[in-house]
């Protein structure tokens, strides 16, 4: 799909439509204001009206946008506007779609919202009927600044890749995606200028992570680690890092899951999928920062070779861990990964992402993710991010109270803690491999696959996390 800005005077190709982002209680004329009377459209946020053939309009369709009330709209508004007035129309037979906004000011940012919307993981599909396709070639935004806008676009489009990448990750199943192909795919940003370096398993035996490769040991998949590494900011100046779980599928292993939605267990990788999706964003907007991703790619699978419950492994700093439960597989990898960054890079935080606790949807469900921090500050920029960019964290508690769930009989801790706390003690047991870095966790199993619709995300591999880690670092650590 293409999308241009245009001048709001600029002729209307044929079989366009024409969506018209208004507020609630707004006046309206001819076509529009009588099809308004004529129904319960206020503009309320959200509300679509559809208007066929309107006479006085050259469009074969209008489509008025509510976006609420006009003291409360912003760039986000506009955003959210435009993309529900994209799927308003996309399958309606139409080829053009022309937005006219109430600010001109806003035309980037709802491209943007377009370009969200319009993602679709329909590559698997052979036999979608024609009129269950979009047929919206073109958006046209209008605007009374088309350069500005033009400029203003471009690392908003460089954001929109790399969200979509992170999507087509999440949605890949794991026959196709298993960690070499994973750490493939996470080379493809040399292309964007960014360094990558795969770790085997040869590479990470010799390094000591047991515990990661505990995790990997009963599948025929070989497990890996990617590191990625984006220079955009002054030589020597300690770099951002960002961690991901990439359990490119769970089966739960030994302690094996229940069949119910086992399926959904190929997103077991979001975090990772995250980590690629922004180090692509850094990439693709050139950020002025220096930046490392790592990724930690293993599949959990019950075989002969696989780890048992009572098995106890070292992990790559020494401590040992007593696995009670093979399910509880992420914080294992997050363990080497954490412990390999801090120890290599000495950055100046990190955060890590993972897809980690059933527990953490039934206390937050899937509107905001899990925040685990050891500081305030990071923990505060997190969550001003989060609530500029739509994707929101809520922090949550560690402590030294919390350790005792976590102790062993026989190893230094346990890799489960129970059913109390157990977003908690599974953040707690990651906070083990930490140091004094400052360092976040967010746990996003709630909003990392299968969290839903929205008028800018129908997809079920979110992609959330890449708007929030890219506007954390665009607001404060670059320049
Ligand atoms: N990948 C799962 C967590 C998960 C569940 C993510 C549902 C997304 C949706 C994780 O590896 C896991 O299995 N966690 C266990 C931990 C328990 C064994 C301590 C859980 O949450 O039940
Ligand atoms: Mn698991
Ligand atoms: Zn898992």
């Amino acid at each position: 799909m293409d999308i241009e800005f245009v001048a709001a005077t600029a002729a209307l190709p044929p079989k366009s439509a024409l969506a018209r982002i208004v507020f609630e209680g707004g006046a309206l004329d001819g076509a529009a204001g009588q099809a308004a009377a004529a129904s319960r459209f206020t503009g309320a946020k959200g509300q679509t009206l559809d208007i066929l053939a309107p006479s006085g309009v050259d469009a074969a369709r209008l489509v008025l946008v509510g976006a609420g009330k006009k003291d409360a709209y912003d760039a986000m508004g506009a955003e959210h506007a435009a993309a529900t007035a994209y799927s308003a129309v996309k399958a309606s037979g139409l080829t053009t779609l022309r937005i006219e906004l109430p600010n001109g000011a806003d035309a980037a940012r709802a491209a943007l919202g377009v370009r969200l919307a319009s993602y679709r993981f329909d590559k698997y599909r052979t036999k979608e009927p024609a009129e269950k396709k979009p047929s919206i070639a073109k958006v046209q935004i209008a605007t009374t600044n088309v350069d500005g806008s033009v400029a203003d676009f471009a690392p908003l489009a460089a954001l929109a890749d790399a969200v979509s990448f992170t999507r087509d990750l999440v949605s890949e199943p794991a026959n196709v995606l298993y960690p070499v192909e994973f750490a493939r795919r996470a080379a493809q940003l040399r292309k964007l200028g960014v360094g990558v370096e795969i770790l085997d398993v040869k590479a990470m035996r010799k390094l000591g992570m047991g515990a990661l490769l505990g995790v990997g040991q009963g599948s025929t998949q070989e497990s890996r680690i990617a590191i990625m590494r984006w220079n955009g900011g002054k030589k020597g100046t300690p770099p951002l890092a960002f961690i991901g779980k990439g359990v490119c599928f769970d089966t739960g292993g030994i302690s094996i899951k229940p069949a119910a939605n086992m399926e959904d267990m190929k997103g077991d990788m979001a975090g990772a999928a995250c980590v690629v999706g922004l180090m692509h964003a850094l990439a693709g907007r050139k950020a002025k920062v220096n930046a490392i991703g790592a990724i930690g790619l293993v599949e959990n699978m019950p075989d002969g070779n696989a780890q048992r419950p009572g098995d106890i492994v070292t992990s790559m700093s020494g401590q040992t861990i007593e696995i009670i439960n093979t399910d509880a597989e992420g914080r294992l990898v997050l363990a080497d990964v954490v412990h390999y960054v801090n120890t290599r890079f000495r950055p100046k935080f990190m955060i890590d992402l993972a897809t980690l606790t059933g527990a953490i949807i039934v206390a937050l469900g899937q509107d905001y993710a899990g925040m685990f921090a050891n500081d305030d500050k990071l923990s505060e920029q997190l969550t001003k991010a989060g609530l500029e960019t739509g994707e929101r964290v809520w922090r949550m508690p560690l402590g030294p109270e919390y350790d005792k769930l976590i102790d062993s009989k026989f190893a230094d801790m346990k890799n489960t803690g129970g059913r109390s706390g157990g977003s908690i003690t599974a953040a707690q047991f990651i906070g083990r491999f930490v140091g004094k870095t400052p360092w976040a966790h967010l746990d996003i199993a709630g909003t990392g696959f299968a969290s839903g619709s929205s008028d800018i995300n129908r997809s079920w591999g979110s992609g959330w996390g890449v708007r929030l880690l890219d506007r954390l670092v665009a607001e404060e650590y670059e320049g």
